[in-house]
């Protein structure tokens, strides 16, 4: 591993530790670690492909997807990379005592989980399910999946739904650490896209905010979505990505992973209209561009991250000390593993880059 990609793992521990601890956290500056720390948030309408997004950008099919409101609580996923030759398992907060290695059973347990909260209605729940992914074949990332953005309320929803979805929503994305994935399908009007509407809202310049066109393969004959990825209709700081996932006919036959993302490949290199375009094209390439983007907002940030962990560090220290008030046994344990992470990461970064090259070893 690089020293950023170490740099970021531990992060991303950090965070993952910091959510076990929830509200044990006693008075630090823990919470605000925890927003220094970047993450990307999934917005979009409803069914315009924000979970099939994720799942091609983790690599691994374990979300429920389908037309319709599937999505109906957030689900904050971390991804940690591990050394290869690992096997590759998942782990929910809310049962911490199993490790998941049959992905199908990953997306089950999160369908029971959203269903435990609301019922097998179509309510929405803003407490969000929490899912590590641990494996060789990821980055280091903390992605969030959020129910879509409706219009109207439908059978079984109260008329508030619609209000409580966007505010859910934008309860992730006006935090400034939040790098937006605005997802909309290609086979809409893009000036109507709810994805944009409010991404522009709580990020004018642009600067967090990835534009993503969905469904291309869905566009009507005889019309291309060049105007959109060029960014001749919606300009954003960042390129605009053209996604092909798999359909709902594809997912009714279990077309996997592999197979969906070389069918995508094989999409934009033929393509009349996008061939010139597709090295900057398809999932894969929006998962590197992200974690890109990632790898620089944390190297920038590495100050400030850097004297918030040395603050945790010396707060922690003093609490370990004083650990006759009364505090979980769980919570000590959980604490020291942040103290030592945060150690691991002072040492790697004074080894590293402090005072020489950021980065210095790639
Ligand atoms: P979400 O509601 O935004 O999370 O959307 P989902 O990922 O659940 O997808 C909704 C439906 O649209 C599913 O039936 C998907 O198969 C389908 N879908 C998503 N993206 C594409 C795409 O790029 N092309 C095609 N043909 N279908 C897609
Ligand atoms: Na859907
Ligand atoms: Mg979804």
């Amino acid at each position: 591993m690089t020293t950023m990609e170490s740099l970021i793992g531990l992060v991303n521990r950090i965070q993952r530790a910091c959510t076990v601890l929830g509200d044990y956290g006693g008075d630090n500056a823990l919470p605000t670690l925890w927003e220094a720390l970047p993450s990307v948030a999934v917005v979009g309408g409803q069914s315009s492909g924000k979970s099939s997004v994720l799942e091609s950008i983790v690599g691994r099919d374990f979300l429920p997807r389908g037309s319709g409101i599937v999505t109906r609580r957030p689900l904050v996923l971390q991804l940690h990379k591990t050394d290869e030759g690992q096997p590759e398992y998942a782990e929910f907060l809310h049962l911490q005592k199993r490790k998941f290695s049959d992905f199908g059973m990953v997306r089950k347990e999160i369908q029971d989980e959203t269903d435990r909260m609301t019922g097998r209605s179509k309510q929405i729940s803003p407490i969000p399910i929490h899912l590590s992914i641990y494996s060789p074949n990821v980055v280091n990332l903390t992605l969030i999946d959020l129910p879509g953005l409706t219009k109207v309320a439908v059978e079984g929803q109260p008329d508030s739904v619609v209000q409580d979805i966007e505010n859910m929503v934008r309860s992730y994305v006006e935090k400034p650490n939040c790098i937006i994935l605005a997802i909309s399908p290609a086979n809409q009007d893009i000036a109507t896209s709810d994805a944009i509407k409010i991404a522009r809202e709580v990020d004018p310049t642009g600067e967090r905010t990835f534009g993503v066109l969905t469904k291309l393969d869905l566009m009507d004959k005889g019309t291309n979505a060049l105007d959109v990825i060029e960014g001749r209709s919606y300009r954003l700081q960042h390129p605009w990505v053209g996604i092909v996932n798999r359909s709902q006919a594809d997912i009714n036959k279990n077309v996997d992973m592999i197979a969906a993302r070389r069918r995508e490949r094989e999409y934009f290199a033929t393509s009349p209209d996008y061939s010139h375009l597709s090295s900057k094209m398809g999932s894969e390439y929006l998962a590197k561009l992200l974690s890109n983007h990632l790898e620089s907002v944390i190297r920038a940030r590495i100050p400030s991250i850097t004297s918030l962990i040395n603050k945790s560090i010396d707060e922690l220290e003093g609490e370990m000390d004083h650990l006759g008030r009364p505090i979980a046994v769980d919570a000590g344990a959980q604490l020291y593993t942040i103290l030592e992470l945060c150690r691991a990461f002072d040492r790697i970064f004074k080894e590293h880059l402090d005072g020489g090259r950021p980065g210095g070893d790639r």
